[in-house]
């Protein structure tokens, strides 16, 4: 296992002002002090200020749910780096299935805003997964692995160990199905192979790779006692404070 835990909960495009400020102050109340398990939660751009004030000085911290690879500009609609950290953010999902597939982001694109998170000390979150035809057509390990190097084209090995990886089939997103502990263990010891390969064993032993997809209490606590898992990346679940507050207390055990 990759140190700590990192769970981080994904709120996608949920909740009002009042709602993610009250969801991260009942946060702050039941597991604002952990200091075993890393943690961040990721709200709407809107509410990233809300929500880190009402964070305060709690251990969860503050992430955003994609970003830009530029510096400024006429750029309609992104947010950059700078203003993510302007605002207390200290990691950034990047490829998010719904920003590949309902968006249209390519491994490319992904790539740069990775590599654009790290120059400027956001620490990437990079989302990896497979589709339900791509599983069924065994295309997993290839799809999966494309997604990883393309995905970390030019981070070089210092750099390596601020990116988290997380591996979401996409059959299991929001879907209440959840790949099995063993399903979700054989791709993650394949990816931890793949950053063997690209940087070397050691290194690839202190990358961080969560799971994602319908990660609830009663499941986490098998999914994260697999050898190669080493977090959650939680969406529906984390929009409740107990789910995601039980979550992280499971990997506390
Ligand atoms: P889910 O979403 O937990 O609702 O399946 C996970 C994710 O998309 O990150």
């Amino acid at each position: 296992m990759a140190g700590k835990l990192f769970i981080a909960g994904n709120w996608k495009m949920n909740t009002s002002l009042s709602e993610a400020t009250a969801l991260a102050g009942a946060l702050v109340e039941k597991i604002g002090s952990v200091k075993t398990v890393d943690m961040a939660v990721c709200p709407p751009f809107p509410y990233l200020s809300g929500v880190k004030e009402a964070l305060g000085g709690s251990k969860i911290a503050l992430g955003a749910q994609d970003v830009f690879y530029e510096d400024s500009g006429a750029y309609t609609g992104e947010v950059s780096t700078e203003m993510l950290k302007d605002v207390g953010c200290s990691y950034a999902i990047c490829g998010h299935s719904e920003r590949r597939h309902v968006i249209g982001e390519t491994d490319e694109l992904i790539n740069r805003k990775v590599l654009k998170c790290i120059s400027d000390g956001i620490m990437p979150i990079l989302c990896v997964g497979e589709l339900l035809t791509q599983r069924q057509a065994n295309e997993t390990i290839d799809v999966v692995s494309r997604q990883i190097r393309l995905g970390l084209e030019g981070v070089s090995s210092a750099d390596i160990s601020g990116v988290t990886i997380a591996y979401e089939p996409v059959w299991a997103i929001g879907t209440g199905v959840t790949a099995t502990p063993d399903q979700a263990q054989e791709v993650h010891a394949m990816i931890r192979a793949l950053l063997g390969e690209i940087y070397d064993t050691p290194t690839a032993g202190g990358i961080r790779i969560q799971y994602g997809g319908s990660v609830k209490p009663d499941n986490a606590a098998e999914l994260m006692n697999c050898p190669d898992i080493d977090g959650a990346l939680v969406g529906g679940a984390s929009l409740k404070a107990d789910d995601f507050a039980g979550i992280v207390l499971e990997g506390i055990k």
